[in-house]
Parts: C-alpha cells; structure tokens; sequence
C-alpha cells in the first residue's frame, strides 16, 4: 500500500510540476504547489500491472477490449451513479484533447459557449482557439462558498443563443462539489433551451469529507441525451503522464459527431501502458482512493486551520472536492502581480496565480495540497511567515 507520508524526490524525472517550476517561477527554492498532480506514488497494483506489462517488451498498436469496457462500466455506475452503455464510451489521450475535439464537433465558429467562472484556464483557450465566444456565468460567492447564479445562467443562454455549456464538475479551482438539486437545475435549463452540456468530471473521485459525486447525465434520460461527460483515472491515480482517458456520449448523432472528429484528427488509440494502468486502478484501487481521499481531507483541514489560526489576511475556502485549496489573500492588498510575486519571491512557494482563473480570480491563489504532510506544512509554514512578516 502507497505510503501518503512518504515524502518521494521527483527531481530529474522531468516532471513538470518539479523539474520546471525553478524556470516559470524564477526562483531556485520555490517549493512546487501548484500544477495538478500529486506527490504520491500510485496503487502498488498499478505498478505491478505496468512492470507486467513493460517485461513483455512489446508496445505494438493497442486497443481497449470488452474487459477494458466492462471495468470503465462497473466504475461509473459504482461511483458515479451513472448506468452506461459500452457503445458510448470513446477513448481519448487526455481531457483537454476531448475538450477541443468537442467544441469542434458539437458547436460552430461563431457560437457563444457558457463556462462558469473563475474557471481552469483550458477552458478559456478551448473555446477561443476554435473562433468560438466565450460567455460567462460567474459564480456567486459570499465570501465563503461560491454558489450558482441560476437566473444569469439562464438568461445568459437566452440572449447569446447558447449551444453549449461547459461544466466543471467538481470545479476547479472553487472546490466545490455541485449538489444534485444545483445539477438538475442546470440541466433542466440546458434541455429546455437545448443546450448541450460538456460535462468535464476530471476531479469526480478527489471527493473529500463524506461529499459525493453525481454525473449531471444520470439525474435522467432526458438530460442524459443533452450532455457528453468527459471522465478519466489520471487525475485521481496519478497517471496524468500516462495520458488515458475516456468520453460517454449517450446520444448517437453526438457521438457520431465526435467520433469523426477524433478519426480527423488521426487520434483514434490509446497509449499502451496508460490502458493498462487505467484497468488496473480501476480494478484494484479502491481501498487506495479511500486512504487518498483521507489524506486529502486532513491535509485540507490542516492547512485551513492553520491559515485562519495564525494569519487574519489567508481565507481557505473550504473545498468539497478536488486537492485544490482556493486561498482568498485578498486583505494582504496586493494587485495580481504583486501578490504572485509575493508568493515566489517572499514566501517562495509555487502555487497557481488565481487572475489565470478568470479576473473573478484576482486576489486568489491555488495550492495543491496533494503531498505529503510534511510538504503541506512546508507550504504552510513558508506562507504563513512571509504574511506575518509582511504585516
Ligand atoms: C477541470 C480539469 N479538466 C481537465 C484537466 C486535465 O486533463 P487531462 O490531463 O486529461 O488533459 C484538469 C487538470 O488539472 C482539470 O482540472
């Protein structure tokens, strides 16, 4: 069983999050918080199935088979509450590729596209690189929870003529995990005006404290016929690098759609090891995800503790879901520059600038808080100090 206090050096494996952070953020002893991934090695089980796989010494074309179907299946009934068909699922490299392959296939140039912001940044450039518009529902936010605009979001629609919404489900980076009720009523509005909705469900497993995760397209058929829900196991297996994941389109003239665009594409495969570290997580990651989503919980609450107790000037907004800690350092009263460079140069931990969210994300920062304890409180303490001596 993974170790989640092990603390692993992942210096010179290229990692982006490690490897590159001494570069972007200009500083030789920044401590690395920020892109999504996690500092912690994957299920013993997924290891075994890729050495496995890596002492056959052949890595020919490959393709997923009914067992591959069968085990995507069984997991998002099981922790999804969503019943689909294998016909439905169509495989792809990563999220961010079905994104675009999406607004390719399901809008046209010119259309305006709803995402509720502040947002991950990719969801700005899908729809801008494909001459599509953005239009924005931002989110509500009372200083502690961000909640959703409902009637914005409809008469958003309304005016702009929209086509397809874009949701973040769980969001990043506000952490928070839509209830059923706030789902359904998003969805009632799509199908009434005939939206549909791109469902991005990367974070549905990275669920902590006793939240839970619902895929708007299984609250019923009808909503179900509107929306295409993008899924993967590498956000919460760590195998982000392996590139595995995975579209369920119940519609067929949808699927159709986007099927063609991947075969223009030329993307039409799955990368060899990431198949089969997707099967094995799936498989036999269980009781790993529920240590990780432990862990998770209580570094959260860690870190928030500690924010509210030792600083006035840090809000944690409390995440439901995701290990993204969304920071309100508004009352430090620094702009966007000044706060980011605060946080490199004086604090000097890497963390994700909040303006890249969205301007609703001015005065924000992200920190990934997927690492062990020991890094957490690294981060924390680094944070802390440099604000208390800015004070
Ligand atoms: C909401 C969301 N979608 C997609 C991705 C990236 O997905 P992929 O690596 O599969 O392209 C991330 C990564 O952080 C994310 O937060």
């Amino acid at each position: 069983m993974a170790n989640f206090d092990e603390v692993i050096d992942r210096k010179g494996t290229r990692s982006v999050k490690w490897d590159f952070a001494e570069s972007l953020f200009e500083n030789k002893e920044i401590l690395p918080m920020w892109v999504a991934d996690m500092d912690f090695q994957v299920p013993d089980a997924v290891t075994t199935a890729l050495q496995d796989r890596v002492a056959h010494g052949i890595f020919g074309y490959t393709l997923p088979d009914e067992e591959v179907k069968q085990t995507i299946q069984n997991w998002v009934k099981n922790h999804y509450k969503y019943d689909i068909d294998k016909d439905w699922i169509t495989y792809s490299p990563g999220v961010v590729p079905s994104l675009h392959m999406l607004v390719q296939a399901l809008s046209e140039v010119g259309d305006d596209i709803l995402i509720q912001t502040p947002v991950y940044p990719p969801f700005y450039n899908v729809v801008k690189t494909h001459g599509r518009h953005i239009v924005e529902n931002e989110l509500n936010f009372d200083g502690s929870r961000y909640t959703i605009d409902f009637e914005d979001f409809e008469q958003k629609i309304k005016d702009n003529n929209v086509p397809l919404f874009i949701l973040c489900s769980p969001h990043n980076p506000v952490g928070r995990v839509w209830t059923e009720s706030e789902l359904k009523q998003m969805a009632d509005i799509c199908v009434k005006h005939n939206v549909t909705i791109l469902s991005d469900e990367i974070h549905s497993d990275l669920l902590l404290g006793d939240n839970t995760h619902t895929s708007i397209a299984s609250l019923s058929d009808e909503i179900d016929d509107v929306t295409v829900t993008c899924y993967s196991p590498t956000k919460t297996f760590n195998l982000a690098g392996l590139q595995a994941s995975y579209v369920v389109t119940k519609d067929e003239k949808k699927r159709e759609r986007l099927n063609r665009q991947f075969q223009s594409q030329g993307v039409n495969m799955l990368n060899t090891l990431g198949l089969t570290a997707l099967e094995a997580a799936y498989q036999h990651g269980e009781e790993w995800l529920e240590n990780l989503q432990k862990t998770l919980t209580e570094n959260s609450e860690y870190a928030r503790d500690r924010f509210h107790t030792e600083t006035d000037t840090i809000t944690v907004i409390e995440p439901e879901g995701t290990y993204l800690l969304w920071l309100d350092c508004r009352k430090l009263g620094l702009d966007p520059d000044e706060l980011k460079k605060f946080m490199n140069e004086e604090a000097k931990v890497g963390l994700n600038d909040g303006a890249s969210f969205g301007k609703e994300g001015e005065g924000f920062m992200r920190m990934n808080i997927a690492a062990p304890r020991q890094t957490v409180e690294e981060g924390v303490d680094r944070i802390i100090k440099a604000v208390n001596s800015k004070a």
